[in-house]
């Protein structure tokens, strides 16, 4: 039996040189996760969202080259997965457009970046959008484009973008909802994101999580004697040679954990307690680097020394992908939403204008038993929620407004039960999971156009 492969898809922003951090956060876990059985993966240089943060082009020409040839050269493999760059992809911009027509421009509003920005200008006194682009204030629904034209199921991230990946769904269901569902399948698959909670976060030089923000990093290729220079740099206590170490508290046992086998890692917490001293830690931590990197190292040095070779290969990778996913899939869309040969007949035009009435609906009621009472039905007339009984309409009316504001709270409760806020407000109904909940009452809030 083969079932569909589950499609995994992750975009690295281009804006920056790949460093340790990147490598073991992000690089190597998803390589590793390449390989598994049944999957399709998709990686992406994200150049588009790049030009958000960076205007200078030289930098985004070269954080996209060096980004590529540290993919290939930790092992990516352009023939089993797809290795494109974003900027090749000319329907994920007209995608973008489509769904730019369907996203609430109040769901927006809440993103983080935006409101950051928003918060900081008002803290300095100044009009809340100075200095705010179309480009940061658009940047979710990019990025919902990025997803959905390839019907990802799973986008592995950061937490950091875990809202993201809720707008994408938002914006999702709100276009397969107003444009009907061709032959009862929905245009576009709600992904769901995976955050990698066992994935190692590595101290930077001073200490603090190694990040381009903090200026703390190490170039994963950084050359050999660069590399030793900055781990000698790493700040340490001033313990003496001799003296006990703890391990647990240390930057330099932790970056040489991310690096070590088991046993490796077993022996060097030994020599911590034994009174190791910092420069032979440090020296043994730079050579379990370096014995991990160079062969690495020495591939992305060849791959760099000859772009055209890797501009062939990431055109090659778009040109495919375009041709298998993304140019039909907006045919479909361009279809769907109108945008079609002026002699073109859609059976599908009537279906759309009747599903636009159904949506999800609370209903409130009292019981012999004299306590309040709501369900909510799907917009397919589907019980989604019943929920417990509660002393005053109020309380319940209180409830599903909080329902509607907290909705994301619910996705991935496993129980039968739905909690909120940790009570028990209600049972599911049958063959309903939260995530049905979550959707359907993003809906609601997006029709009622205050998201
Ligand atoms: N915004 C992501 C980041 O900064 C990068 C990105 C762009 C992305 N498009 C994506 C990640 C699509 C996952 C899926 O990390």
């Amino acid at each position: 039996m083969t079932s569909t492969p589950t499609r995994i898809l992750t975009g690295i922003t281009t804006s920056g040189t790949p460093h340790l951090g990147n490598y073991v956060g992000a690089i190597r876990p998803a390589i590793a996760a390449s390989h598994a059985a049944n999957v399709e993966s998709f990686y992406f240089l994200a150049d588009y969202h790049a030009l958000v943060k960076v205007q200078e082009p030289a930098r985004v020409q070269r954080s996209t080259l060096e980004i590529a040839a540290s993919w290939l050269a930790c092992g990516l493999n352009p023939d089993k997965v797809w290795f494109y760059r974003q900027s090749d992809i000319p329907e994920i911009p007209e995608l973008t457009w489509l769904l730019t027509c369907v996203a609430g421009k109040g769901l927006l509003n809440r993103a983080h970046a935006y409101k950051a920005a928003v918060d900081k200008n008002r803290g300095d006194g100044e009009d809340d959008d100075a200095g705010v682009t179309a480009g940061l204030f658009m940047y979710p629904v990019l990025m919902a484009a990025d997803i959905l034209l390839f019907n990802a199921h799973k986008v592995p991230v950061g937490r950091d973008q875990v809202q993201h990946i809720e707008m994408a769904r938002d914006f999702g269901q709100r276009f397969n909802h107003l444009y009907g569902e061709p032959a009862g399948k929905a245009y576009f698959t709600l992904p769901e994101a995976v955050i990698e909670a066992q994935v190692a976060t590595l101290p930077g030089l001073d200490g603090r999580k190694m990040s381009k923000s903090y200026d703390n990093t190490i170039p994963l290729f950084a050359p050999r004697e660069q590399l030793k220079k900055l781990i000698y740099s790493i700040v340490t206590d001033s313990r003496a040679p001799g003296e006990a170490k703890d391990a647990d508290s240390s930057n330099i046992f932790q970056l040489y954990q991310a690096f070590a086998s088991a046993d490796e890692t077993i022996a060097m917490r030994e020599a911590f307690a034994g009174g190791i001293s910092w420069g032979v830690a440090k020296q043994e931590l730079f050579e379990r680097i370096d014995t991990e990197v160079a062969p690495m190292r020495e591939r992305y040095e060849t791959l760099i020394a000859n772009p055209a070779n890797i501009e062939r290969q990431l055109r090659d990778g778009a040109q495919r992908l375009r041709a298998r996913y993304a140019t039909p899939c907006i045919a479909t869309l361009r279809t769907a939403v109108g945008l079609r040969a002026l002699d073109a007949h859609s059976a599908a035009d009537a279906k759309i204008t009747a599903a636009k009435g159904s949506l999800p609906l609370f209903k409130q009621y009292r019981e012999a038993d004299g306590k309040f009472y709501f369900k909510l039905h799907g917009g397919d007339g589907r019980l989604l929620v019943q929920s417990n009984g509660f002393d005053s309409p109020k309380e319940v009316g209180q409830l599903i407004a909080r329902l509607k504001t907290d909705a994301s709270q619910l996705r991935g409760q496993a129980e039968p039960s739905l909690q909120l806020g940790g009570m028990t407000i209600g049972q599911l109904g049958e063959g309903v999971v939260a995530d049905d909940v979550v959707d359907a009452l993003h809906l609601l809030l997006t029709e009622a156009g205050d998201a």
